[in-house]
């Protein structure tokens, strides 16, 4: 097979590594793709991945037999329907079922009309309304653009002042840009969260292993919200029966609301929980892999990926049984200085050779580029995702952030605390 990522991150390298490891692998191509992708696929750095009609021209010229569309953005635009009309094979929902991600206002309402447990809201197309419903709402409280923001169109507001500046920011101001037309206004819970990542065929919906995230920049959840600066699997507080509850009311449900509205989904569906005293909720939906979820997910994969990939696409998901390593992996992001907010790139990352011949370590790039010497330089908020497995959480943390050590770049940083939960458990 003949198979081409679109995609850039630390998420499709980890898929790109997963897929090396098939048989059924003949070639492996990547746009724009990024540094580490490039040592195991061709990639094509000058396309971008709205660039629907070089995307296409490309996967022509190279002959794909299957494409797989990871990013959010392409996903909720269509890229998956514009390559299915140029006669491709595509792994990714279409973009009437993608919107699952791409308007927050149509998740939520999918989970009221089904009853699927999430926290209570309110959904405002002008300032005005949203401003006065403010005046009596309950502190505190949460604001979120409709739209897609990078993972950062979440405002948790703790007092009216803050959410008077939030309506501001996403409504009048246009921070998130259209994203913020539409504003949903949530019910704040609290919990543990765990994300929960499903491969689904349409009909038939396979978990694979949990994983928690680190979305704020700053040791002890301080800070703005990232794309995610860490991730760990499994998660502890992902017991037996929070999964059983999950299954009955949430994940079977959501699928099956999906098809009942016309908008069958195929591809992954990433499950935002909160486990919250009353039981699981569902936080948001993700209409694909989640980043750095991938990273540490899909390591510990024993299926054959495109095995499954093929099983989403022709329905048979219900023949696949998934299968992961009874172990853990952290991954721990390295990221440039001032992320998210502002930062320098372009500096040169030394010692990644370190990583070469050790089966349980992996370094995901995220933000590299080869520079016009052939150095790998940084090119990115988060630069790499450096992940670890091993028996158990601790001795993966442990080794997860000895590999930190192995690379430099002149800005790292790190957050420290990356899967600490997990000695408080
Ligand atoms: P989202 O992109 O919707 O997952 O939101 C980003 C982050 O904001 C989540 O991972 C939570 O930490 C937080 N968050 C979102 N919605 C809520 C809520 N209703 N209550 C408390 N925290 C929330
Ligand atoms: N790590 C969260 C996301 O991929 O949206």
């Amino acid at each position: 097979m003949r198979v081409l990522i679109v995609g850039g991150g630390g998420r499709e390298h980890a898929i790109a590594v997963s897929m090396k490891k098939s048989s059924r692998l003949d070639a492996l191509y990547c746009v724009p793709g990024n540094a580490g992708i490039a040592q195991i696929a061709e990639c094509e750095p000058s396309i971008g991945v709205m660039e629907f009609d070089r995307i296409v021209s490309y996967a022509k010229e190279k002959e794909i037999d299957l494409v797989f569309v990871a990013p959010d953005d392409p996903l909720a635009a269509g890229l998956v329907d514009v390559l299915e009309e140029a006669g491709f094979r595509v792994f990714g929902p279409k973009k009437c079922a993608a919107i699952l991600e791409g308007s927050k206002a149509f998740s939520k309402d999918l989970m009221k009309k089904y009853h699927i447990p999430t926290a209570g809201y309110e959904t405002f197309d002008n300032a005005e309304d949203a401003l006065a419903y403010l005046e009596h709402a309950s502190l505190p409280i949460v604001l979120k653009a409709d739209g897609l923001a990078l993972g950062k169109g979440v405002l948790i507001c703790n007092t009216l002042e803050e959410a008077r500046a939030g309506v501001r920011e996403i409504m009048q101001e246009k921070h998130f840009g259209d994203a913020g037309n539409v504003m949903v206004v949530e019910e704040f819970l609290t919990g543990r969260e765990v994300s929960v990542l499903a491969f689904v065929d349409g009909k038939t919906v396979r978990t694979m292993t949990s994983a928690q995230d680190h979305k704020r920049a700053g040791d002890g959840d301080k800070g703005p919200n990232t794309g995610g600066m860490g991730c760990f699997s499994p998660s502890p507080f992902y017991t037996r029966e929070v999964d059983e509850y999950c299954r009955r009311y949430i994940y079977q449900p959501t699928v099956d609301a999906m098809a009942a509205e016309g908008r069958e989904f195929k591809g992954v569906i990433f499950f935002g929980l909160i486990l919250t005293s009353e039981g699981p909720r569902v936080l948001e939906y993700n209409a694909r892999f989640g980043d750095p979820e991938t990273q540490v997910v899909l390591c510990r994969m024993k299926n054959d990926i495109l095995d499954v990939v093929d099983a989403c696409i022709d329905g048979n998901l219900d023949k696949i049984d998934l299968e992961f390593e009874d172990n853990a992996a952290v991954c721990v992001v390295l990221a440039s200085d001032g992320y998210p907010v502002s930062y320098k790139k372009g500096f040169e990352i030394t010692g990644l050779e370190r990583f070469g011949g050790k089966g349980d370590y992996y370094c995901f790039h995220a933000g590299s580029r080869l520079d016009e010497q052939g150095r790998v330089v940084t090119n990115g908020g988060r630069v790499l995702g450096v992940t670890a497995k091993a028996d158990t959480l601790a001795e993966a943390r442990r080794k997860a952030y000895e590999a930190t050590e192995w690379v430099d770049f002149a800005n790292k940083y790190m957050r420290r605390d990356i899967g600490k939960a997990i000695e408080e458990a």
